[in-house]
């Protein structure tokens, strides 16, 4: 067993610092260059793990650039770092595992993040009344005490929405108050009140604590060679004990699901990634390597690491329904694909789900989910798009009874709760985005 991120060591600065050690200072009379880091982050080959595994050490160089660009007497050229904890996908628990068991790592990413970048503002950003913030504040206070970040770094409270999360909305919200997101600029170059911003999800920036201290080689010692390391990965619905485990990437799905207990019965399929991830059907789908190459040959898409098993008693078409529509009053309602094609195509899954819809209506849905895709300010309407159609290609079966009214589970369901999503109650789209809804 690999664990790394410490999310069994208690979350005391004390016991932080007996388990990993203090996080070295770049000693420039011993030759260090702040800059040092990023070399061993690419070294580390490290891929954010907030869902779309982008590699991390573009992002760094990418602000350091975008700040150099600037000139020396730019008043907006000093980067800012936020750590994205957020975690708006709902059957995801990683992130809030690691903030409220390992606060401090996430936090000694920031600080190395910030210092190798040269920010001057640092936040952590979690989610409107998130588990995460008594954990944050204690963590902040003892670190200010001891007086080991470059930089002050604060917690900020945008509203638990959807969108809220993505990596642009996240910087307005830092700047201007507003987590809607931004478009086409990307934070690197105007982010927060017009600067580069640097956004990293939580688990990243533990990755980053330790390479910083234990270096890149020693990161990409376990895991899959396309993306090191370990990873964090919610595991839920039919498994007997549902929860987060850590595994080096390129782990079975199998061995994964065998942490949480095994599959609770026979599986139908699989939910991969979260709300904006992929399904696939059962087949040897088990056998499959957890890595975002291995995911996405299988059909799915590793995203946010979210595995929930879809036992037999459970109709997936049902399942869909709720999420799609769920996910259709995400919208911040800036772009027209997003604001009123989603909530269309919500409509034709709930007509399918619903048995009511012919063939006529389905061939409208495909057509929708193709007109929507890559049509959106941000990524959210191409999420949705990809839910829908990897559920149509996994299930084609339950998707033919459904279109002749008929279901595999009809009268057979509600004797397998387990493997019913969590999805929060509907909100309007666009609503609660801005601070001042909140003062
Ligand atoms: C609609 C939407 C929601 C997102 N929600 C989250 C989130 O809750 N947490 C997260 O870390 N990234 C989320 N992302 C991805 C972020 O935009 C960003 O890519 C990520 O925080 C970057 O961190 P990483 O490079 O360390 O993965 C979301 C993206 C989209 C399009
Ligand atoms: S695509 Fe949707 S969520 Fe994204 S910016 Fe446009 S309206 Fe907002």
């Amino acid at each position: 067993m690999t664990a790394r991120l410490g999310l069994s060591t208690p979350p005391s600065l004390a016991a932080h610092h007996r388990e990993f050690g203090r996080l070295p200072l770049v000693d420039a009379r011993r030759g260090d260059r702040p800059g040092d880091l990023v070399d061993d982050v690419e070294r580390a080959a490290l891929r954010g793990r907030g869902g779309g595994w982008f590699p991390t050490h573009l992002k760094l160089r990418a602000v350091v650039d975008s700040s150099a660009a600037r000139g020396p007497l730019s008043r907006s050229r000093r980067p800012v770092v936020i750590g994205n904890g957020m975690e708006g996908e709902p059957a995801s628990g990683k992130d809030a595992a690691l903030l409220t068991r390992s606060p401090h790592l996430v936090l000694d990413g920031i600080s190395a993040a910030a210092r190798t970048i040269g920010a001057t503002d640092a936040f952590i950003a979690v989610h409107r009344g998130s588990p995460a913030v008594p954990s944050l504040e204690v963590a902040l206070a003892e670190r200010a005490s001891s007086r080991i970040d470059p930089v002050t770094i604060r917690i900020v409270t945008p509203p638990a929405r959807y969108v809220a999360s993505e990596e642009s909305a996240l910087a307005h919200w830092v700047g201007d108050g507003e987590a809607t997101p931004v478009f086409p600029d990307r934070p690197f170059q105007r982010g927060a009140a017009g600067r580069p911003t640097l956004v990293q999800n939580a688990e990243t920036l533990a990755h980053l604590g330790l390479i910083a201290r234990r270096g890149g080689a020693w990161f990409a010692e376990v895991g899959a060679p396309g993306a090191p390391g370990t990873t964090l990965v919610t595991v839920g619905g039919s498994v007997p004990n549902p929860g987060v485990v850590e595994v080096p990437t390129g782990t079975a799905v199998h061995e994964i699901l065998a942490r949480c207990g095994g599959p609770a019965g026979t599986v139908r399929g699989y939910l991969t990634g979260g709300y904006g991830g992929g399904w696939v059907a059962a087949g040897d789908f088990d056998q499959a390597a957890w890595d975002p190459d291995s995911v996405r040959a299988a059909g799915g898409v590793i995203g946010a690491s979210v595995l929930w098993a879809i036992g037999e008693l459970t109709c997936p078409l049902e399942e869909l329904a709720r999420v799609t529509a769920w996910m259709a009053g995400e919208s911040a309602g800036q772009c027209g694909p997003c604001m009123f094609g989603l909530p269309s195509v919500a409509e034709d899954v709930r007509s399918l789900a619903l048995r009511t819809a012919d063939g006529v209506e389905f061939k409208q849905l495909q057509n929708r989910l193709r007109l929507i895709t890559g049509r959106g300010g941000c990524k959210h309407p191409d999420g949705t798009a990809r839910l829908v159609a990897t559920a149509l290609d996994a299930f084609p079966d339950e998707v033919a009874l459904h279109l002749d009214r008929r279901c595999s589970v009809a009268g057979r369901r509600g004797t397998d709760p387990a493997g019913t999503l969590p999805v929060p109650p509907a909100r309007l789209p666009g609503l609660d985005l801005r601070r001042r809804d909140f003062t």
